[in-house]
């Protein structure tokens, strides 16, 4: 089976074809360091059978918090937790990735204590306005991408992911519609794919030519005046000649007042071949672009990844939600039970835990079902 051979990531060997894709566990403690329940929650995943987990968007600068309990890589304060984090993951057998990431315009207030930056100040779905950035922002967010690199690399992390999806700081540069600068880091396509090379080059020369870095980045926004899937494989390309060693496609410009999608769409698909929710992106990316694709989004069964494997739409399967409700399932499929995800893609997972209903990520429907047996 496809799903279970060994695939490649630059230089990196992977034990079979499946990836954990960052999911924000809120588990972190109030200045962003692991926390031994943090720790559980990632090894639990890594024990699952995926061949990488990738931790979750870790802020790599006060200012591009998001979220309370969210992961920090901004200090070297946080290298010695998430040390304990890398060697958790290996102790499971699989690769430990990190998510780096600056909320940009979705940054909150409340935890970053300061007006959020954006490409161009915009108001934000919670009604902040965030303000436009000015070159010194600029500089200062490649450089904070370029420490947050170093600190993975040292705390044993094999590669690093650069969050470029979900209209946060680097994805706003991407997009067209979040991005209406006049200077040198907008307007042309050209010129709103430079802040994410800098900051590709930038992480290079820190981590070395050997060390796996892959990005997460819109398949297209969904937006009108957006992203679109063409300029998606145009600006893979030009990622690819800069050298990245994967490439996650999802979709979502996260809270815009406007534009209300995200990365997790409520979509349960009911067969296999409904699975993969971004097939028809991944389809043009796949006749121009060679860099390993990571496909992420509304994969459900063993039967779906295998076919999205076999017919060339994706090199690797990401799973968010499906291990929200059953850490072990990869390992599960692995043991001959190929049953589909219990996952039916409500999304309560994600109201829950974005609105503090929940302490820590869980499974709403798993929780209730298991609330039901107790009171038996
Ligand atoms: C609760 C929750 C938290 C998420 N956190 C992140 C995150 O930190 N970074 C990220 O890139 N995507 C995040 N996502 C998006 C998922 O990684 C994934 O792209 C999406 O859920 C689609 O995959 P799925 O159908 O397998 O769930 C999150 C999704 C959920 C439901």
């Amino acid at each position: 089976m496809k799903a279970f051979e060994e695939g490649t990531i630059g230089r990196l060997t992977l034990k079979n074809r499946f990836v954990h894709s960052p999911t924000y566990e809120g588990l972190a403690a109030p200045d962003g360091s692991c926390t031994p329940e943090l720790i559980d929650f990632n090894r639990e995943i890594a024990k699952g059978g995926v061949g990488i987990n990738t931790v979750s968007f870790a802020f790599i600068h006060d200012s591009g918090r998001h979220l309370p309990g969210q992961i920090g890589i901004h200090s070297d304060d946080m290298i010695p937790g998430l040390t304990k984090m890398a060697e958790a993951i290996h102790e499971e057998g699989a690769k430990a990735f990190i998510q780096i990431a600056h909320a940009g315009p979705h940054a909150n207030m409340k935890y970053s204590g300061v007006q959020a930056m954006a490409p161009t100040g915009m108001e934000n779905k919670k009604g902040g306005l965030s303000r436009t950035m000015t070159k010194e922002d600029i500089k200062n967010a490649v450089n904070w991408f370029k420490s947050a690199a170093r600190r993975a690399k040292e705390a044993g992390f094999d590669g690093v992911q650069i969050h470029a999806a979900h209209g946060y700081l680097v994805s706003a540069f991407i997009s067209p519609y979040y991005n209406k600068r006049e200077d040198e880091y907008g307007g042309s396509f050209e010129n709103r794919l430079r802040l994410f090379l800098d900051i590709l080059r930038a992480v290079r020369a820190e981590v070395g030519p050997d060390y796996p870095i892959t990005t997460k980045m819109n398949s297209e926004d969904q937006v009108e005046g957006g992203l679109t899937r063409e300029m998606m494989v145009d600006a893979a390309l030009v990622f690819e000649e800069n050298g990245i060693d994967a490439i996650e496609l999802s979709v979502g410009t996260n809270t815009d007042k406007a534009v209300p999608t995200v990365s997790s769409p409520n979509i349960d698909p009911k067969t296999p071949e409904e699975e993969g929710y971004f097939v028809q992106a991944a389809k043009l990316y796949k006749e121009r672009v060679k860099t390993p694709l990571i496909l992420v989004g509304g994969f459900r069964s063993l039967e779906g990844c295998e076919r999205a494997l076999n017919e060339n739409i994706a090199d690797f399967i990401s799973l968010s939600r499906p291990l929200v409700r059953e850490p072990g399932l990869v390992r599960r499929w692995q043991n001959g039970d190929t049953a589909r995800s219990k996952c039916i893609s409500c999304n309560l997972c994600r109201e829950y835990i974005f609105t503090g209903r929940s302490n820590g990520l869980i499974c709403v429907p798993e929780m209730k079902l298991a609330e039901k047996g107790k009171n038996k």
